[in-house]
């Protein structure tokens, strides 16, 4: 990639206060042209998840980024939320005012696999819900395998969240997961080993609390929320922003450190339905499919963030 080309991701997620953050950190970042945001069932039910995209938005003022409504449903099993993490609306906390934006006439998985066959291989997938929508892109038109220059997924790991052993964004729909881990596509993973290490301390609200600007506030008023729900839930003390690792990677690789190993998904066990087997070791000998993140540069990642949420103010000095 040439030194000032910007890197084209399409941003699939289930909005949902860390794939918020993430939307904002990929249009506030110089390096990223966010193509699109696509939305998939996952922390809400998916007209949830579109209206909390085109709330985020309308507070960051991208009126020129498609938003495309995706799958309701995962491929095969019962749909699956999490309300008591991100609330009834999949985006509690916030008060936000109803969206001017609306949705494109498109359905997300046609917008994927249009604007895939469209380029020349420049395009990366960044799913931060489950991988509904680029496992049906994947299936309707192989076609596009070619053209993905990788996958950048939040999901799975060496441990569990909604299971012991399964993540959640994985747990929804473990069939789509199977399809997008063999495909053969270059896929970079960040599961919870790494995501947990994202986690949103007292100095990092500060931090973003003393950045005056709308775009700013609203993330404030997201991470006092899913403070409140990841303390009571999973007794952390820090919430991790697991999908902003995702763009931080896009936008600068060395932000992780992460290791070539195989990765596999667990889709018939009656308790283990769910589970990526992430063969960190190489104990399978079976070919490695994952670059797996392992270590975050907390430094390089919060100065990212923070910057990012900074660029807002000038969106509305403009106005
Ligand atoms: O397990 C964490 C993942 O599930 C994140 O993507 C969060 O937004 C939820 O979708
Ligand atoms: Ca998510």
């Amino acid at each position: 990639m040439l030194e000032n080309q910007k890197r084209k991701i399409i941003l699939d997620c289930d909005p949902g206060h860390d794939d918020a953050i993430a939307i904002l950190l990929a249009a506030g970042n110089p390096s990223i042209e966010l193509v699109g945001i696509t939305t998939v069932a996952g922390n809400a039910e998916v007209e949830k998840t579109t209206l909390n995209a085109l709330k985020v938005c309308e507070i960051a003022g991208l009126h020129d980024i498609p938003v495309l409504k995706g799958c309701g449903q995962p491929i095969v099993r019962k749909r699956e939320t999490a309300p008591d993490i991100h609330g009834d609306s999949g985006m509690d906390g916030p008060v936000l005012p109803e969206p001017s934006k609306t949705i494109e006439e498109e359905h997300a998985v046609d917008f994927i696999i249009r604007k895939l066959l469209e380029s020349d291989g420049e395009i990366t997938l960044v799913p931060t819900g489950p991988l509904t929508n680029i496992a049906m892109a994947i299936r309707r038109e192989p076609a596009i395998l070619p053209k993905i220059q990788e996958i950048v997924i939040m999901g799975g790991g060496t441990f569990g969240n909604w299971t012991p052993t399964a993540e959640f964004n994985i747990y929804v729909d473990a069939e789509a997961a199977e399809v997008v881990f063999d495909s053969g596509v270059p896929i970079t993973m960040m599961g919870l080993d790494l995501t947990h290490q994202a986690l949103a301390t007292e100095e990092v609200s500060e931090r973003i609390a003393a950045i005056d600007n709308p775009a700013a506030k609203f993330v404030s008023d997201l991470l006092v929320f899913f403070r409140k729900t990841y303390l009571e839930v999973f007794g952390f003390e820090h919430p991790p922003v697991h999908d902003v690792c995702c763009v931080a990677y896009c936008i600068d690789p060395s932000v992780v450190e992460a290791k070539k190993v195989r990765v596999d998904v667990e889709t018939k066990g009656e308790l283990t339905y769910g589970t990526t087997l992430v063969d960190v070791h190489g104990v399978t000998g079976r070919e490695p499919n994952v670059n797996f993140a392992m270590k975050l540069d907390h430094t390089k990642f919060w100065n990212m963030v923070a910057e990012a949420l900074k660029s807002y103010s000038k969106v509305y000095s403009d106005r």
